[in-house]
């Protein structure tokens, strides 16, 4: 299986599927496969597990992308709910992201720590595929899905929400959306020399943007946007 969906936040299945389980070194991974209208097998990946049972910041990231890998795939569409302190991102936009910001703390960030693994500095100049977003954007194009913008995106430790000052200096740095799981998991993908593109879907304003951030629709964000984005990964996929 050359191509993979990851579902982020909202996102636990896209269709009809098998199950099968991957083991590999950092623990066993759940994947679903799903056929494109041409009959090619896709994997799925819920990244919270199926019912978000998984804090971000406890997501097993090595032993999601190495199953991954290990079964053959090359290219990984994702999705991923994204916090917005940028004025022209509104909750239930769209965006493609272009580059990352890390304030992650505590998670496993590579697969070389050295020893029979060796050290790798793996080149983060591109870490979203430009291949994979080009293809994304002229899609979405014809299928009707409007595309915001392209977005830099920050990493927070989470679970928690973030402080307005936090966000404030996120904002100052060039963030425009805020998040919880990109990273390590584009940096993994990128280790590994997988085509990786995050797909953000805004779902609330940063804190002390504008309103409160559980006030916000969180669900509905994801749900008015899911069946499409997921219908333009498989698009893409059967070309
Ligand atoms: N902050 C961090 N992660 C998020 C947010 C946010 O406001 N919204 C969705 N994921």
């Amino acid at each position: 299986m050359e191509k993979a969906i990851i579902g982020g936040t909202g996102v636990y299945d896209i269709g009809e599927a098998c199950s099968r389980e991957i083991e590999t070194e950092y623990g066993s991974v759940t994947i679903d496969v799903v056929k494109t209208k041409s009959g090619e097998e896709v994997a799925f990946l819920a990244r919270h597990g199926k019912g978000h049972s998984v804090p971000p910041h406890l997501i097993n990231y090595r032993a999601n992308i190495k199953a991954l890998k290990d079964i053959g795939v090359k290219y990984i569409y994702t999705t991923c709910a994204v916090g917005s302190c940028n004025e022209n991102f509104a909750p239930a936009d769209v965006v493609v992201l272009k580059d990352f910001l890390d304030f992650t703390k505590t998670r496993p960030l590579t697969f070389y720590e050295g020893g029979e693994k060796g050290v790798v500095h793996v080149a983060m100049d591109a870490p979203y595929c430009p291949n994979l977003g080009r293809k994304f954007k002229e899609y979405a194009k014809t299928m009707g899905l409007n595309i915001k913008g392209d977005a830099v995106y920050a990493c927070t430790e989470g679970p928690r929400f973030e402080t307005a000052s936090e966000i404030k200096m996120y904002k100052m740095l060039g963030a425009d959306v805020v998040g919880m799981t990109n990273v390590p998991e584009v940096v993994l993908a990128k280790e590994l020399g997988m085509c990786y593109q995050a797909i953000g879907i805004v779902t609330n304003w940063c804190t002390g943007i504008k309103g409160d951030v559980a006030g916000h629709d969180i669900k509905g964000a994801v749900e008015s946007n899911k069946a499409l984005i997921s219908e333009i990964f498989m698009t893409v996929f059967t070309e």
